[in-house]
């Protein structure tokens, strides 16, 4: 059946393409956006344009501010802020709502922390870290929405692949250059997911009732950074000889680069998998081809 669904963060990497898919798909796209237009909101003052929820099944909530970026003080508080304000103001609007639709919100594979020796299913309990505070917070916020039987889905996303933005995106100049490598020992391990796969795991969250809770957004073959590394190589046709060193990812990248580049984290797709999720590229070798 088809659903209207109201997205934030629709202008970004994961909002853009999961758009586009559910609007092919005959679902009616309502976008919430800082600026432009169209549907408005304003995390600072705690408004929302009149009617945005009007008729809506579906709230996607992917808003949030970069996490790529130096974690100075305030960036810290950026991004904390920018996800538990937005969380905030949509739950309270959905409360008041006489039918509330399912919200389904982003979060990140870094709940469970930077650095897990064990592989983490969604029953696995949360990390240490920024990160994880982050992620905690944020699902904690829509806890009054799970308290009133409403449904909730979060993503725990792991680091999502594609060649249009994100983490894959920065790494591809200097592997194109044949100037790419390991990053630190190469042993952590890595969590992914391609951009298809994601944007069918949002829609298949929108459409499937039975889906509900903390979701983990990764395919099922977690790999070291070292395997990574060397699938992109193999994948471009270039040289992965030169690595970067944990000093180096220390010292440009501080606090960030310890629980992101470095973090040691595999997930297990535990719900999806039980509940038939079909994925396009499970392995790695195959999501590289799809998306570069
Ligand atoms: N991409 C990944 O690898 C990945 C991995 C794990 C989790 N996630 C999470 O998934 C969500 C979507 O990811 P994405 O890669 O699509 O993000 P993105 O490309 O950075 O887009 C996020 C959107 O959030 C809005 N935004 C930016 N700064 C904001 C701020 N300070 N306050 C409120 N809204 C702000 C913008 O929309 P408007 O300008 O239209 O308001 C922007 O288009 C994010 O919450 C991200 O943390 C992503």
């Amino acid at each position: 059946m088809n659903k209207t669904i109201l997205i934030t963060g629709a202008s970004g990497l994961i909002g853009n393409a999961l758009a586009h898919q559910l609007k092919s798909s005959g679902h009616t796209i309502k976008s919430l956006s800082r600026s432009g237009d169209g549907l408005n909101w304003d995390l600072e003052r705690g408004t929302i344009s009149d009617g945005a929820f009007d008729g809506i099944d579906a709230v996607v909530h992917l808003a949030g501010a970069p996490i790529a970026q130096r974690w100075t003080d305030k960036a810290k508080r950026d991004i904390l802020d920018s996800r538990v304000k937005g969380t905030q103001l949509l739950v309270d609007a959905i409360l008041k709502l006489p039918k509330p639709p399912a919200f389904i919100s982003a979060s990140g594979a870094n709940y469970y922390g930077y650095r897990r020796k064990e592989l983490v299913d969604e029953s696995a309990s949360s990390g240490d870290g920024f990160l994880a505070d982050v992620c905690q917070a944020w699902e904690a916020t829509a806890q009054p929405l799970t308290d009133k039987s409403i449904r909730t889905v979060f993503m725990r996303t792991s680091i999502v692949l594609s060649a249009e933005g994100g983490a894959l995106a920065k790494m591809l100049p200097p592997f194109k250059m044949g100037v790419g490598g390991r990053i630190g020992s190469g042993d952590q391990k890595m969590s992914w997911i391609s951009l298809p796969d994601l944007v069918d795991l949002y829609q298949f969250a929108i459409e499937d009732p039975g889906l509900h809770g903390p979701v983990n957004a990764a395919a099922p073959k977690p790999v070291s950074n070292k395997t990574f590394t060397k699938e992109l190589g193999k994948a471009l046709g270039r040289p992965t000889f030169i690595p970067l060193p944990t000093a180096v990812v220390k010292t440009l990248f501080g606090e960030m680069g310890k629980e992101t580049v470095l973090a040691d984290l595999g997930l297990i797709p535990k719900k999806a998998t039980d509940l038939g999720f079909e994925w396009q590229t499970p392995d790695l070798a195959s999501a590289l081809l799809k998306v570069l």
